[in-house]
């Protein structure tokens, strides 16, 4: 895979220290931490900007049955999950995400629906009791781990024939990859680097993999691709959406919503696939 070998020999604790200082979406409320309310905001923008997760995620398509997801985060997945009725095991690498995550689930009154644990999905067998999952959920964390083939072997043992797992990487060839290497100069040699210190609202995730649709198949080697495409381009101007107001940037507001949408299709920066064992 293109330039992939950069974060091989990355620390799984620097990974960890990286989501631990801001763990993902932290700020998409100004709310009070923890409470209702923050939550709710945090999931409001969320799915506002990034509308095709739970059309992907299709959480009442769960109702009834086991999902394992890989890289919970602060638990916005999680929670819909379970709110649509089914049995979760949430799983982080991070302590401050975690914790959210978990208090999260209290305030909505679904612990009993979903069990937390701390792990790297690395050697998630280590941790998770192996069993077989109805689906196995993970968006946005593998490219985030210094070997994604290891994960992919790991979930692999929490899936039978009839499992579904849906996945989200970064795509190599996206807007956003354009935009950081426009602002870098075209410094098409440090284009990995870069991407890395770009990827997230924090600079300096330690690993950044990306992906194309011909790499994510050899990621997922062993299983069958029943749906793959690509979505999401961020249109807002980011000072102006830190303050939670969302205006486009201007060349974005020029464009029909038509044109956009077919951009996202072909340049999105999520990659998503929906797979079953071969
Ligand atoms: C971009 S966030 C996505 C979180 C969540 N899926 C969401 O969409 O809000 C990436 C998450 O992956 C987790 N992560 C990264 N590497 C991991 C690993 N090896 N094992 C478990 N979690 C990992 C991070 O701690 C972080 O919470």
């Amino acid at each position: 895979m293109p330039g992939q070998s950069i974060f091989e020999d990355k620390n799984i604790e620097e990974v960890r220290a990286f989501w631990n200082a801001r763990p993902c979406n932290i700020r998409h409320s100004d709310k009070e931490k923890g409470t209702r309310e923050y939550f709710d905001e945090v999931e409001r923008r969320k799915y506002l900007v990034e509308p095709h997760i739970p059309l992907f995620a299709e959480f009442a398509r769960w109702r009834g049955k086991k999902v394992l997801e890989v890289g919970c985060g602060i638990g916005t997945d999680t929670i819909n999950f379970a709110r649509y009725g089914a049995n979760v095991t949430a799983v982080d690498l991070s302590d401050a995400s975690l914790e959210l995550a978990q208090k999260r689930a209290g305030i909505f009154g679904l612990e009993d629906k979903i069990t937390f644990y701390r792990a790297n999905a690395e050697n998630l067998s280590n941790v998770v009791p192996v069993e077989t999952y109805d689906l196995v959920y993970s968006f946005g964390v593998i490219h985030h781990t210094p070997h994604p083939a290891s994960v992919i072997a790991q979930v692999r043992q929490y899936m039978d024939s009839d499992s579904v797992f849906k996945i989200m990487v970064y795509n190599r060839y996206s807007w956003k990859v354009g935009t950081i290497i426009s602002s870098s100069g075209f410094k098409f040699w440090k284009l990995d680097e870069l991407i890395s210190k770009n990827s997230e609202a924090q600079t300096g995730s330690p690993v950044t993999y990306t992906y194309t649709r011909k790499s994510i198949k050899t990621l997922l080697t062993g299983m069958t691709i029943q749906l793959i495409f690509v979505g999401h381009i961020f249109p807002y101007e980011v000072e102006a959406y830190k303050r939670y107001r969302y205006k486009k940037t201007w060349y974005f507001r020029l464009l029909p919503d038509k044109i956009f949408r077919s951009m996202e299709r072909l340049w999105g920066w999520h990659l998503c696939a929906e797979a079953k064992i071969a």
